[in-house]
Protein backbone atom coordinates (compact mmCIF):
# COMPACT_ATOMS: atom_id res chain seq x y z
CA UNK A 1 0.00 0.00 0.00
CA UNK A 2 1.31 3.55 -0.28
CA UNK A 3 3.65 5.02 1.52
CA UNK A 4 4.35 8.13 3.10
CA UNK A 5 7.89 10.00 4.63
CA UNK A 6 8.18 13.16 5.82
CA UNK A 7 10.89 15.02 7.57
CA UNK A 8 10.90 18.62 8.65
CA UNK A 9 13.92 20.08 11.17
CA UNK A 10 18.09 20.80 11.85
CA UNK A 11 19.14 19.03 8.90
CA UNK A 12 19.36 21.03 5.76
CA UNK A 13 19.01 18.19 3.02
CA UNK A 14 15.12 17.24 3.63
CA UNK A 15 14.89 16.12 0.14
CA UNK A 16 17.49 13.65 0.31
CA UNK A 17 16.19 12.60 3.73
CA UNK A 18 12.99 11.59 2.19
CA UNK A 19 13.95 10.11 -0.77
CA UNK A 20 16.38 8.07 1.14
CA UNK A 21 13.04 7.30 3.50
CA UNK A 22 10.71 6.05 0.68
CA UNK A 23 13.71 3.51 -0.80
CA UNK A 24 12.96 2.01 2.20
CA UNK A 25 9.09 1.52 2.11
CA UNK A 26 9.28 0.19 -0.97
CA UNK A 27 8.71 -3.44 -0.11
CA UNK A 28 4.94 -1.95 1.04
CA UNK A 29 4.16 -2.58 -2.99
CA UNK A 30 4.00 0.92 -5.19
CA UNK A 31 3.37 2.14 -8.64
CA UNK A 32 4.56 5.94 -8.48
CA UNK A 33 6.09 7.86 -5.97
CA UNK A 34 7.00 11.82 -5.44
CA UNK A 35 7.85 14.47 -3.27
CA UNK A 36 7.32 17.89 -2.51
CA UNK A 37 10.56 19.52 -1.19
CA UNK A 38 9.53 23.07 0.41
CA UNK A 39 13.12 25.51 -0.79
CA UNK A 40 13.14 29.35 -0.45
CA UNK A 41 9.28 29.63 -0.08
CA UNK A 42 8.14 27.82 -2.71
CA UNK A 43 7.15 23.93 -2.69
CA UNK A 44 9.05 21.89 -5.58
CA UNK A 45 7.06 18.54 -6.59
CA UNK A 46 8.55 16.16 -8.30
CA UNK A 47 6.95 12.45 -9.38
CA UNK A 48 6.63 9.90 -11.83
CA UNK A 49 5.79 6.20 -12.24
CA UNK A 50 8.03 3.54 -11.88
CA UNK A 51 10.87 2.38 -9.49
CA UNK A 52 12.42 4.96 -5.98
CA UNK A 53 15.65 2.22 -6.51
CA UNK A 54 16.19 3.79 -9.59
CA UNK A 55 16.26 7.56 -8.57
CA UNK A 56 19.43 9.33 -7.84
CA UNK A 57 19.41 11.07 -4.41
CA UNK A 58 21.63 13.66 -5.13
CA UNK A 59 18.70 15.23 -7.51
CA UNK A 60 17.00 16.28 -4.37
CA UNK A 61 20.00 18.32 -2.82
CA UNK A 62 18.45 21.71 -2.77
CA UNK A 63 19.16 23.44 0.57
CA UNK A 64 15.52 22.46 2.03
CA UNK A 65 14.30 21.51 5.83
CA UNK A 66 10.83 20.48 5.06
CA UNK A 67 9.93 17.29 3.18
CA UNK A 68 7.55 14.68 2.14
CA UNK A 69 7.25 11.86 -0.44
CA UNK A 70 5.17 9.15 -1.33
CA UNK A 71 5.02 6.06 -3.01
CA UNK A 72 1.57 5.61 -4.53
CA UNK A 73 -0.18 2.46 -5.28
CA UNK A 74 -3.17 2.69 -7.48
CA UNK A 75 -6.35 2.83 -6.01
CA UNK A 76 -9.07 5.60 -7.61
CA UNK A 77 -7.06 6.55 -10.91
CA UNK A 78 -4.81 5.07 -13.23
CA UNK A 79 -0.63 4.47 -12.81
CA UNK A 80 0.34 7.67 -13.86
CA UNK A 81 2.33 10.59 -13.32
CA UNK A 82 -0.52 13.06 -12.89
CA UNK A 83 -1.88 10.58 -10.80
CA UNK A 84 1.07 10.15 -8.54
CA UNK A 85 1.25 12.28 -5.16
CA UNK A 86 1.64 14.98 -3.20
CA UNK A 87 -1.01 16.81 -5.00
CA UNK A 88 -1.25 20.20 -4.52
CA UNK A 89 -3.40 23.42 -5.22
CA UNK A 90 -3.35 24.98 -8.75
CA UNK A 91 -0.86 27.60 -6.89
CA UNK A 92 0.86 25.24 -5.55
CA UNK A 93 1.33 26.68 -1.96
CA UNK A 94 -0.44 23.44 -0.29
CA UNK A 95 0.99 19.73 -1.07
CA UNK A 96 -0.57 16.57 0.47
CA UNK A 97 0.22 12.99 0.46
CA UNK A 98 -2.35 10.39 1.73
CA UNK A 99 -3.05 6.78 2.52
CA UNK A 100 -6.19 5.08 2.08
CA UNK A 101 -9.35 6.02 0.70
CA UNK A 102 -11.66 9.06 0.95
CA UNK A 103 -14.93 7.74 0.57
CA UNK A 104 -16.74 11.16 -0.12
CA UNK A 105 -14.20 12.34 -2.72
CA UNK A 106 -16.76 13.02 -5.97
CA UNK A 107 -18.93 14.93 -3.92
CA UNK A 108 -16.21 16.98 -2.35
CA UNK A 109 -14.66 17.35 -5.96
CA UNK A 110 -17.81 18.83 -7.47
CA UNK A 111 -18.70 21.32 -4.56
CA UNK A 112 -15.06 22.62 -4.94
CA UNK A 113 -15.53 22.72 -8.80
CA UNK A 114 -18.10 24.84 -8.71
CA UNK A 115 -16.01 27.64 -6.00
CA UNK A 116 -13.46 27.54 -8.86
CA UNK A 117 -11.09 24.74 -7.75
CA UNK A 118 -9.35 22.98 -11.22
CA UNK A 119 -8.47 19.57 -10.85
CA UNK A 120 -5.63 17.52 -12.66
CA UNK A 121 -5.87 14.04 -11.38
CA UNK A 122 -8.42 10.86 -11.54
CA UNK A 123 -7.62 10.60 -7.74
CA UNK A 124 -9.30 10.83 -4.46
CA UNK A 125 -6.49 12.67 -2.60
CA UNK A 126 -6.31 15.46 -5.08
CA UNK A 127 -9.34 17.07 -3.36
CA UNK A 128 -8.01 17.65 0.16
CA UNK A 129 -5.36 20.25 -0.59
CA UNK A 130 -8.16 22.13 -2.64
CA UNK A 131 -10.19 21.52 0.68
CA UNK A 132 -7.51 23.00 3.01
CA UNK A 133 -6.94 26.19 1.01
CA UNK A 134 -11.48 26.34 0.76
CA UNK A 135 -10.67 26.23 4.48
CA UNK A 136 -7.81 28.89 5.30
CA UNK A 137 -10.15 31.14 3.81
CA UNK A 138 -12.21 30.86 6.97
CA UNK A 139 -9.37 29.75 8.97
CA UNK A 140 -6.18 31.17 7.49
CA UNK A 141 -3.95 28.89 10.64
CA UNK A 142 -2.11 26.06 8.58
CA UNK A 143 -3.11 23.29 11.07
CA UNK A 144 -6.25 24.90 11.58
CA UNK A 145 -7.25 24.64 8.13
CA UNK A 146 -6.16 21.25 7.82
CA UNK A 147 -8.27 20.30 10.98
CA UNK A 148 -11.69 21.63 9.50
CA UNK A 149 -10.77 19.89 5.56
CA UNK A 150 -10.15 16.73 7.95
CA UNK A 151 -13.75 16.89 9.71
CA UNK A 152 -15.26 16.94 5.97
CA UNK A 153 -13.30 14.32 4.91
CA UNK A 154 -14.99 10.32 5.49
CA UNK A 155 -12.99 7.24 4.83
CA UNK A 156 -9.90 5.83 6.70
CA UNK A 157 -6.86 7.68 5.31
CA UNK A 158 -3.69 9.12 6.95
CA UNK A 159 -2.30 12.23 5.19
CA UNK A 160 0.94 14.42 5.81
CA UNK A 161 0.60 17.97 4.22
CA UNK A 162 2.53 20.76 4.36
CA UNK A 163 2.79 24.83 2.76
CA UNK A 164 4.64 28.07 1.92
CA UNK A 165 3.15 29.91 4.74
CA UNK A 166 4.20 27.90 7.98
CA UNK A 167 7.02 26.25 8.55
CA UNK A 168 5.41 23.41 9.86
CA UNK A 169 3.95 19.64 8.80
CA UNK A 170 0.44 18.66 9.81
CA UNK A 171 -0.95 14.89 9.85
CA UNK A 172 -3.90 13.63 10.28
CA UNK A 173 -4.99 9.64 10.62
CA UNK A 174 -8.24 7.78 10.84
CA UNK A 175 -7.13 4.47 9.72
CA UNK A 176 -3.93 3.81 7.61
CA UNK A 177 -0.78 4.33 9.84
CA UNK A 178 1.39 7.12 10.70
CA UNK A 179 4.52 6.88 13.05
CA UNK A 180 6.87 9.69 14.30
CA UNK A 181 10.81 9.07 14.53
CA UNK A 182 12.19 11.23 17.67
CA UNK A 183 15.69 12.25 16.67
CA UNK A 184 16.66 14.39 19.59
CA UNK A 185 17.77 18.10 18.62
CA UNK A 186 17.46 16.90 14.83
CA UNK A 187 13.70 16.70 13.54
CA UNK A 188 11.11 15.17 13.08
CA UNK A 189 10.36 11.58 10.58
CA UNK A 190 6.75 10.96 9.94
CA UNK A 191 6.17 7.28 8.48
CA UNK A 192 3.69 4.98 7.26
CA UNK A 193 6.25 2.33 9.16
CA UNK A 194 9.14 1.92 11.42
CA UNK A 195 11.96 0.86 8.80
CA UNK A 196 11.53 3.93 6.91
CA UNK A 197 13.75 6.06 9.24
CA UNK A 198 15.36 3.40 11.30
CA UNK A 199 18.49 4.63 10.59
CA UNK A 200 18.08 8.06 12.37
CA UNK A 201 16.01 7.07 15.26
CA UNK A 202 14.62 4.29 17.05
CA UNK A 203 12.25 6.38 19.40
CA UNK A 204 8.90 6.54 18.50
CA UNK A 205 5.64 8.37 18.98
CA UNK A 206 2.40 6.64 17.71
CA UNK A 207 -0.57 8.91 15.82
CA UNK A 208 -3.72 6.92 16.97
CA UNK A 209 -6.64 7.11 15.04
CA UNK A 210 -8.40 10.33 14.96
CA UNK A 211 -5.64 11.81 15.70
CA UNK A 212 -3.43 15.25 14.57
CA UNK A 213 0.28 16.40 14.93
CA UNK A 214 1.81 19.53 13.77
CA UNK A 215 5.62 19.83 14.08
CA UNK A 216 7.82 22.67 13.02
CA UNK A 217 10.54 20.38 13.83
CA UNK A 218 11.60 21.79 16.94
CA UNK A 219 8.58 20.72 18.93
CA UNK A 220 5.86 18.16 18.47
CA UNK A 221 1.81 18.64 19.57
CA UNK A 222 -0.57 15.88 18.84
CA UNK A 223 -4.48 16.51 19.50
CA UNK A 224 -7.39 14.87 18.81
CA UNK A 225 -8.88 15.46 15.43
CA UNK A 226 -11.73 16.54 16.22
CA UNK A 227 -11.91 18.23 19.60
CA UNK A 228 -8.28 19.91 19.31
CA UNK A 229 -7.53 18.41 22.59
CA UNK A 230 -4.21 17.85 23.32
CA UNK A 231 -2.88 14.09 23.31
CA UNK A 232 0.13 13.78 25.53
CA UNK A 233 2.78 11.09 24.40
CA UNK A 234 5.15 9.34 25.81
CA UNK A 235 8.57 8.15 23.92
CA UNK A 236 8.90 4.43 23.12
CA UNK A 237 11.68 2.51 22.00
CA UNK A 238 11.78 0.51 19.39
CA UNK A 239 13.95 -2.94 19.88
CA UNK A 240 14.36 -3.43 15.78
CA UNK A 241 17.69 -2.85 14.52
CA UNK A 242 18.64 -1.32 10.74
CA UNK A 243 20.85 -4.37 10.23
CA UNK A 244 17.40 -6.68 10.91
CA UNK A 245 15.38 -4.45 8.45
CA UNK A 246 18.36 -4.32 5.67
CA UNK A 247 19.10 -7.62 3.06
CA UNK A 248 22.86 -8.40 4.19
CA UNK A 249 24.92 -10.27 2.01
CA UNK A 250 21.11 -12.02 0.60
CA UNK A 251 20.19 -11.03 -3.19
CA UNK A 252 16.28 -10.29 -1.84
CA UNK A 253 14.50 -10.27 1.48
CA UNK A 254 12.74 -13.29 0.58
CA UNK A 255 15.67 -15.50 1.03
CA UNK A 256 16.93 -13.36 3.88
CA UNK A 257 13.61 -14.14 5.93
CA UNK A 258 13.49 -17.53 5.13
CA UNK A 259 16.77 -18.27 5.94
CA UNK A 260 16.11 -16.14 9.70
CA UNK A 261 13.49 -19.41 10.38
CA UNK A 262 16.50 -21.20 11.62
CA UNK A 263 15.89 -18.55 14.43
CA UNK A 264 12.52 -17.16 14.31
CA UNK A 265 10.86 -19.98 15.46
CA UNK A 266 12.60 -20.12 19.05
CA UNK A 267 11.74 -16.31 19.41
CA UNK A 268 8.12 -17.01 18.45
CA UNK A 269 8.31 -19.62 21.94
CA UNK A 270 9.88 -17.20 23.91
CA UNK A 271 6.88 -16.37 25.95
CA UNK A 272 5.88 -15.51 28.82
CA UNK A 273 4.28 -18.40 30.69
CA UNK A 274 2.40 -16.37 32.77
CA UNK A 275 0.68 -14.66 30.17
CA UNK A 276 0.12 -17.83 27.60
CA UNK A 277 -1.49 -19.40 30.49
CA UNK A 278 -3.86 -16.51 30.86
CA UNK A 279 -4.61 -16.71 27.43
CA UNK A 280 -5.29 -19.96 27.38
CA UNK A 281 -7.65 -19.57 30.34
CA UNK A 282 -9.40 -16.65 28.04
CA UNK A 283 -9.96 -18.91 25.58
CA UNK A 284 -11.33 -22.04 27.60
CA UNK A 285 -13.77 -19.46 29.34
CA UNK A 286 -14.65 -17.76 26.02
CA UNK A 287 -18.11 -18.36 25.12
CA UNK A 288 -17.11 -19.01 21.40
CA UNK A 289 -13.37 -18.01 20.33
CA UNK A 290 -13.16 -16.95 16.80
CA UNK A 291 -10.15 -16.91 14.88
CA UNK A 292 -9.82 -14.10 11.56
CA UNK A 293 -7.26 -13.05 9.36
CA UNK A 294 -5.94 -12.43 5.90
CA UNK A 295 -3.65 -13.87 3.52
CA UNK A 296 -1.12 -16.46 4.98
CA UNK A 297 -2.13 -14.76 8.50
CA UNK A 298 -5.45 -16.46 7.89
CA UNK A 299 -3.74 -20.24 6.54
CA UNK A 300 -1.74 -19.92 9.90
CA UNK A 301 -5.02 -19.77 11.58
CA UNK A 302 -6.68 -22.29 9.31
CA UNK A 303 -4.12 -24.76 10.83
CA UNK A 304 -5.16 -23.60 14.13
CA UNK A 305 -8.02 -24.86 13.63
CA UNK A 306 -6.58 -28.37 13.66
CA UNK A 307 -4.09 -27.80 16.44
CA UNK A 308 -6.56 -26.64 18.41
CA UNK A 309 -8.71 -29.69 17.54
CA UNK A 310 -5.76 -32.58 17.55
CA UNK A 311 -3.65 -31.07 20.81
CA UNK A 312 -6.38 -29.67 22.99
CA UNK A 313 -9.63 -30.99 21.57
CA UNK A 314 -10.86 -27.52 21.67
CA UNK A 315 -13.41 -25.90 19.21
CA UNK A 316 -12.80 -22.77 17.32
CA UNK A 317 -13.97 -20.69 14.48
CA UNK A 318 -11.80 -19.55 11.78
CA UNK A 319 -12.50 -16.93 9.51
CA UNK A 320 -10.89 -14.44 6.21
CA UNK A 321 -11.16 -10.91 8.30
CA UNK A 322 -12.65 -9.93 5.12
CA UNK A 323 -15.59 -12.01 5.75
CA UNK A 324 -16.19 -11.61 9.70
CA UNK A 325 -19.02 -8.72 9.73
CA UNK A 326 -21.90 -11.54 8.83
CA UNK A 327 -20.23 -13.79 11.85
CA UNK A 328 -21.38 -10.51 14.36
CA UNK A 329 -24.80 -12.39 14.94
CA UNK A 330 -22.34 -14.68 17.21
CA UNK A 331 -20.32 -12.29 18.61
CA UNK A 332 -21.32 -11.83 23.02
CA UNK A 333 -19.65 -10.61 25.87
CA UNK A 334 -18.20 -13.59 26.73
CA UNK A 335 -16.85 -14.61 23.15
CA UNK A 336 -13.38 -14.16 22.30
CA UNK A 337 -11.59 -13.28 18.36
CA UNK A 338 -7.93 -13.93 18.00
CA UNK A 339 -6.32 -12.06 15.22
CA UNK A 340 -3.38 -12.69 13.34
CA UNK A 341 -1.34 -10.64 11.59
CA UNK A 342 2.14 -9.65 10.26
CA UNK A 343 1.80 -5.58 10.10
CA UNK A 344 -0.80 -5.01 12.37
CA UNK A 345 -2.30 -2.74 9.75
CA UNK A 346 -4.31 -4.59 7.85
CA UNK A 347 -7.38 -2.75 7.36
CA UNK A 348 -9.72 -5.91 6.66
CA UNK A 349 -8.07 -7.33 10.14
CA UNK A 350 -8.66 -4.18 12.21
CA UNK A 351 -12.25 -4.00 10.96
CA UNK A 352 -13.43 -7.54 12.34
CA UNK A 353 -11.65 -6.53 15.76
CA UNK A 354 -13.76 -3.29 16.17
CA UNK A 355 -16.97 -5.72 15.74
CA UNK A 356 -15.67 -7.17 18.17
CA UNK A 357 -15.28 -4.86 20.45
CA UNK A 358 -18.53 -3.61 19.27
CA UNK A 359 -20.03 -6.49 20.95
CA UNK A 360 -18.01 -6.33 24.29
CA UNK A 361 -16.05 -9.29 23.04
CA UNK A 362 -12.61 -9.53 24.56
CA UNK A 363 -10.11 -9.60 21.72
CA UNK A 364 -6.36 -11.44 21.27
CA UNK A 365 -3.73 -10.14 18.81
CA UNK A 366 -0.97 -12.14 17.67
CA UNK A 367 1.38 -9.78 15.50
CA UNK A 368 5.05 -8.90 14.51
CA UNK A 369 4.79 -5.51 14.39
CA UNK A 370 5.16 -4.37 17.70
CA UNK A 371 3.20 -0.96 18.63
CA UNK A 372 1.01 -1.15 15.61
CA UNK A 373 -2.81 -0.26 15.75
CA UNK A 374 -4.12 -4.02 16.20
CA UNK A 375 -0.92 -4.28 18.55
CA UNK A 376 -1.77 -1.25 20.68
CA UNK A 377 -6.00 -2.05 20.52
CA UNK A 378 -6.31 -5.14 21.81
CA UNK A 379 -7.02 -6.91 24.92
CA UNK A 380 -4.14 -9.74 25.22
CA UNK A 381 -1.45 -9.56 22.69
CA UNK A 382 1.58 -12.01 21.84
CA UNK A 383 4.38 -11.02 19.95
CA UNK A 384 6.03 -13.35 17.37
CA UNK A 385 9.68 -11.68 17.69
CA UNK A 386 10.22 -12.28 14.09
CA UNK A 387 11.81 -9.13 13.24
CA UNK A 388 11.06 -6.78 10.07
CA UNK A 389 9.14 -8.79 7.20
CA UNK A 390 9.88 -7.10 4.29
CA UNK A 391 9.40 -8.66 1.61
CA UNK A 392 5.81 -9.13 0.12
CA UNK A 393 5.32 -12.70 0.48
CA UNK A 394 5.35 -13.78 4.45
CA UNK A 395 7.88 -16.39 5.01
CA UNK A 396 8.89 -16.13 8.90
CA UNK A 397 5.84 -14.29 10.49
CA UNK A 398 3.98 -17.33 9.05
CA UNK A 399 5.92 -19.52 11.01
CA UNK A 400 5.81 -17.51 13.59
CA UNK A 401 2.71 -17.41 13.75
CA UNK A 402 1.42 -20.93 13.89
CA UNK A 403 4.57 -21.13 16.82
CA UNK A 404 2.50 -19.32 18.72
CA UNK A 405 -0.83 -20.87 17.98
CA UNK A 406 0.68 -24.57 18.69
CA UNK A 407 2.01 -23.17 21.97
CA UNK A 408 -1.59 -21.49 23.27
CA UNK A 409 -3.34 -25.18 22.20
CA UNK A 410 -0.86 -26.84 24.25
CA UNK A 411 -1.61 -24.46 27.06
CA UNK A 412 -4.62 -25.28 26.46
CA UNK A 413 -4.21 -28.55 26.99
CA UNK A 414 -2.08 -28.65 30.26
CA UNK A 415 0.95 -29.33 28.55
CA UNK A 416 2.69 -25.67 28.02
CA UNK A 417 6.43 -28.01 28.30
CA UNK A 418 5.49 -30.40 25.73
CA UNK A 419 4.42 -27.89 23.36
CA UNK A 420 8.04 -25.98 24.44
CA UNK A 421 10.15 -28.64 23.76
CA UNK A 422 8.12 -29.88 20.46
CA UNK A 423 8.69 -26.21 18.94
CA UNK A 424 12.41 -25.58 20.59
CA UNK A 425 13.34 -29.51 18.40
CA UNK A 426 11.05 -28.16 15.34
CA UNK A 427 13.55 -25.16 15.09
CA UNK A 428 16.38 -26.97 15.91
CA UNK A 429 15.39 -29.49 12.69
CA UNK A 430 15.32 -26.48 10.63
CA UNK A 431 18.52 -24.66 11.22
CA UNK A 432 19.55 -28.01 10.46
CA UNK A 433 17.67 -28.62 7.19
CA UNK A 434 18.29 -25.23 5.82
CA UNK A 435 22.04 -25.62 4.63
CA UNK A 436 23.08 -24.98 1.24
CA UNK A 437 22.75 -28.43 -0.08
CA UNK A 438 19.14 -28.13 1.01
CA UNK A 439 18.39 -24.73 -0.94
CA UNK A 440 21.07 -26.22 -4.21
CA UNK A 441 18.23 -29.27 -4.45
CA UNK A 442 15.53 -27.46 -3.94
CA UNK A 443 16.81 -24.67 -6.87
CA UNK A 444 17.38 -27.49 -8.90
CA UNK A 445 13.68 -28.27 -8.98
CA UNK A 446 12.97 -24.60 -9.26
CA UNK A 447 14.64 -25.29 -13.03
CA UNK A 448 13.00 -28.39 -13.87
CA UNK A 449 9.63 -26.64 -13.27
CA UNK A 450 10.04 -23.03 -14.80
CA UNK A 451 8.45 -22.96 -17.74
CA UNK A 452 4.99 -25.10 -16.29
CA UNK A 453 1.52 -23.03 -16.52
CA UNK A 454 0.04 -24.90 -13.43
CA UNK A 455 0.50 -26.70 -10.21
CA UNK A 456 -1.48 -27.80 -7.66
CA UNK A 457 -0.69 -28.85 -4.11
CA UNK A 458 -2.51 -31.16 -2.08
CA UNK A 459 -2.68 -31.99 1.71
CA UNK A 460 -4.54 -33.27 4.69
CA UNK A 461 -5.16 -31.80 8.34
CA UNK A 462 -2.90 -28.64 8.71
CA UNK A 463 -1.22 -29.99 5.89
CA UNK A 464 -4.39 -28.54 4.61
CA UNK A 465 -4.36 -24.86 5.46
CA UNK A 466 -0.31 -25.13 3.96
CA UNK A 467 -1.67 -26.38 0.69
CA UNK A 468 -3.60 -23.46 0.50
CA UNK A 469 -0.41 -21.25 1.55
CA UNK A 470 1.68 -23.08 -0.87
CA UNK A 471 0.05 -21.93 -3.56
CA UNK A 472 -0.07 -18.57 -2.32
CA UNK A 473 3.27 -18.53 -2.43
CA UNK A 474 4.20 -20.24 -5.86
CA UNK A 475 1.04 -17.64 -7.51
CA UNK A 476 2.56 -14.47 -5.87
CA UNK A 477 6.13 -14.45 -6.53
CA UNK A 478 6.76 -16.73 -9.58
CA UNK A 479 3.33 -15.72 -11.49
CA UNK A 480 2.40 -19.43 -12.02
CA UNK A 481 -1.37 -20.47 -11.66
CA UNK A 482 -1.03 -23.18 -8.40
CA UNK A 483 -3.75 -23.53 -6.60
CA UNK A 484 -4.08 -25.93 -3.21
CA UNK A 485 -6.63 -28.44 -2.25
CA UNK A 486 -7.87 -30.71 0.66
CA UNK A 487 -6.57 -34.08 -0.17
CA UNK A 488 -9.40 -35.77 -0.51
CA UNK A 489 -11.74 -33.16 -2.40
CA UNK A 490 -10.05 -34.05 -5.61
CA UNK A 491 -12.00 -36.65 -7.05
CA UNK A 492 -15.04 -34.33 -5.98
CA UNK A 493 -14.13 -32.02 -9.15
CA UNK A 494 -10.18 -30.62 -9.07
CA UNK A 495 -8.83 -34.17 -10.45
CA UNK A 496 -10.42 -33.31 -13.94
CA UNK A 497 -7.02 -30.83 -14.30
CA UNK A 498 -4.52 -33.45 -14.08
CA UNK A 499 -2.64 -34.55 -17.68
CA UNK A 500 0.30 -36.45 -17.90
CA UNK A 501 3.32 -34.88 -15.84
CA UNK A 502 0.91 -32.06 -14.38
CA UNK A 503 3.33 -31.19 -11.07
CA UNK A 504 1.48 -31.72 -7.88
CA UNK A 505 3.22 -31.37 -4.49
CA UNK A 506 1.77 -33.92 -1.85
CA UNK A 507 2.39 -32.46 1.85
CA UNK A 508 2.77 -35.20 3.92
CA UNK A 509 3.28 -36.06 7.65
CA UNK A 510 3.72 -38.97 10.19
CA UNK A 511 -0.09 -38.28 11.35
CA UNK A 512 -3.18 -39.73 11.28
CA UNK A 513 -3.84 -38.87 7.99
CA UNK A 514 -0.41 -40.22 6.66
CA UNK A 515 -2.35 -43.42 4.65
CA UNK A 516 -5.34 -41.29 2.87
CA UNK A 517 -3.20 -38.12 1.34
CA UNK A 518 -0.66 -41.25 0.22
CA UNK A 519 -4.50 -42.58 -1.14
CA UNK A 520 -4.81 -39.16 -2.60
CA UNK A 521 -1.79 -38.64 -4.51
CA UNK A 522 -2.00 -42.08 -5.91
CA UNK A 523 -5.42 -41.18 -7.71
CA UNK A 524 -3.24 -38.29 -9.02
CA UNK A 525 -0.60 -40.87 -10.24
CA UNK A 526 -3.10 -42.67 -11.95
CA UNK A 527 -4.00 -39.59 -14.17
CA UNK A 528 0.01 -39.02 -14.70
CA UNK A 529 0.61 -36.20 -12.79
CA UNK A 530 4.33 -35.69 -11.93
CA UNK A 531 4.25 -35.97 -8.04
CA UNK A 532 6.62 -34.38 -5.69
CA UNK A 533 6.26 -35.46 -2.08
CA UNK A 534 7.29 -33.01 1.02
CA UNK A 535 7.44 -34.70 4.51
CA UNK A 536 9.51 -37.17 6.64
CA UNK A 537 8.85 -40.21 4.66
CA UNK A 538 9.34 -41.13 0.98
CA UNK A 539 7.29 -43.55 -1.00
CA UNK A 540 7.26 -45.45 -4.29
CA UNK A 541 5.07 -43.09 -5.72
CA UNK A 542 7.08 -39.76 -5.37
CA UNK A 543 8.57 -38.90 -8.52
CA UNK A 544 10.62 -36.10 -6.65
CA UNK A 545 10.90 -35.90 -2.46
CA UNK A 546 11.63 -32.79 -0.80
CA UNK A 547 12.46 -34.58 2.33
CA UNK A 548 11.17 -32.30 6.11
CA UNK A 549 12.17 -33.41 9.05
CA UNK A 550 9.36 -35.07 11.66
CA UNK A 551 8.02 -32.59 13.49
CA UNK A 552 4.88 -34.11 14.76
CA UNK A 553 2.14 -31.89 15.35
CA UNK A 554 4.13 -29.28 14.04
CA UNK A 555 4.90 -30.17 10.84
CA UNK A 556 2.77 -27.08 9.12
CA UNK A 557 6.02 -25.10 9.95
CA UNK A 558 8.74 -27.64 8.90
CA UNK A 559 6.46 -28.52 5.43
CA UNK A 560 6.26 -25.14 4.45
CA UNK A 561 9.86 -24.15 4.36
CA UNK A 562 10.70 -26.08 1.41
CA UNK A 563 7.88 -24.46 -0.28
CA UNK A 564 8.58 -20.82 0.26
CA UNK A 565 12.14 -21.71 -1.41
CA UNK A 566 10.64 -23.86 -3.87
CA UNK A 567 8.71 -20.49 -4.70
CA UNK A 568 11.59 -17.77 -4.33
CA UNK A 569 13.59 -19.76 -6.76
CA UNK A 570 10.53 -19.92 -9.33
CA UNK A 571 10.48 -16.18 -9.28
CA UNK A 572 14.33 -16.17 -9.70
CA UNK A 573 14.79 -18.99 -12.40
CA UNK A 574 11.39 -16.97 -14.40
CA UNK A 575 13.79 -14.24 -13.92
CA UNK A 576 10.84 -12.50 -11.61
CA UNK A 577 11.45 -9.99 -8.06
CA UNK A 578 10.88 -11.83 -5.14
CA UNK A 579 10.41 -9.27 -2.96
CA UNK A 580 8.03 -6.67 -5.21
CA UNK A 581 5.70 -8.65 -7.11
CA UNK A 582 3.54 -7.21 -9.05
CA UNK A 583 0.21 -5.76 -7.87
CA UNK A 584 0.77 -6.50 -4.30
CA UNK A 585 1.46 -4.28 -1.17
CA UNK A 586 3.00 -5.82 1.92
CA UNK A 587 0.21 -3.78 4.30
CA UNK A 588 -3.09 -3.79 3.20
CA UNK A 589 -4.40 -0.71 5.12
CA UNK A 590 -7.26 -0.18 2.30
CA UNK A 591 -10.56 -2.54 2.72
C1 LIG B 1 1.15 -13.33 1.33
C2 LIG B 1 0.98 -12.27 2.31
C3 LIG B 1 -0.38 -11.74 2.55
C4 LIG B 1 -0.55 -11.34 4.02
C5 LIG B 1 -1.90 -10.64 4.23
C6 LIG B 1 -2.12 -10.28 5.69
O1 LIG B 1 2.47 -13.80 1.32
O2 LIG B 1 1.93 -11.81 2.89
O3 LIG B 1 -1.36 -12.64 2.16
O4 LIG B 1 -0.45 -12.47 4.82
O5 LIG B 1 -1.95 -9.48 3.47
O6 LIG B 1 -1.16 -9.38 6.16
P1 LIG B 1 -0.89 -9.19 7.70
O7 LIG B 1 -0.35 -10.46 8.24
O8 LIG B 1 0.09 -8.07 7.77
O9 LIG B 1 -2.21 -8.86 8.34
Amino acid sequence: MCGIFGYIGERTNAGVIVIDGIKNLEYRGYDSWGIAQKHEGCILVEKNIGKISEVDTLNFQQRCSAAIAHTRWATHGGVTQTNAHPHTTTKRHIAVVHNGIIENYEVLREELKKRGHTFLSETDTEVIPHLIEEEQKITPDFASAVRSACHKLEGRYAILAMDTSSNTLVAARTGSPLIVGVAKNDGYFIASDIPAFLEHTRTVHYLDDGEMLVTDGSSILFTDLKSGEERPKRNIEITWTVEQAQKGNFDHFMLKEIMEQKETIARAVNQNEEQISVIADAIRNAQGTFLAACGTAHKACMAAEYFFSVIAEHHVNVTSAGEFKPYHHFLKPESLLIVVSQSGETADVLEAMYIAKSKGAKVLAIVNSEGSTIHREADYTLLINAGPERAVASTKALTGQMAVLILIAYTLAGKLHEGKMLLLETGSMINDMLNPRYLERIEKLAQKLKEEEDCYIIGKSWNYPMALESAIKIQEVSYIHAEGFAGGELKHGPIALIEEETPCLVLTGNDEVAIDIISNATELKARGALLIGIGPKNNDIFDEWLKVPDAGPAQAIANIIPIQILAYYLAVERGKNPDMPRNLAKSVTVK
